[in-house]
């Protein structure tokens, strides 16, 4: 099954990592086009471990950060939905 960023990709991003993104002002993680032009920048810092300078998703929602398997998977979803052509 292809890994779309509907299905696959932005049930990562709750809520309150969107608001917290929006405050911000960087990028709208709800909107495919922003993840898409922004996709290396939020595999650089998703790829850092909980804790280290610059990780995301920072401390500050109530679903905390994401431990080493969640990150990894999501590191993984997010190489496949580039491979994929951004569907
Ligand atoms: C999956 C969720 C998240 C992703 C993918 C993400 C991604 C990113 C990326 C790629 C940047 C760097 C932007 C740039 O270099 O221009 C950034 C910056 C930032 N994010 Fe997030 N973010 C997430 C969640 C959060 C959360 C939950 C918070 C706060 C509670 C947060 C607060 C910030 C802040 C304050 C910055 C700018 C300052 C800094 O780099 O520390 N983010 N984020």
């Amino acid at each position: 099954m292809a890994t779309t960023f509907v299905d696959t990709i932005k049930p990562y991003f709750t809520p309150c990592y969107r608001a917290h993104m929006l405050a911000v002002g960087v990028f709208d993680l709800w909107s495919q086009d922003d993840v898409k032009t922004n996709w290396a920048d939020i595999l650089d810092r998703t790829s850092r471990p909980a804790g280290t300078a610059g990780s995301m998703p920072k401390a500050g929602c109530p679903e905390g950060v994401w431990d080493q398997p969640t990150r990894d998977q999501f590191v993984s979803d997010f190489n496949a939905w580039k491979a994929g052509g951004f569907l």
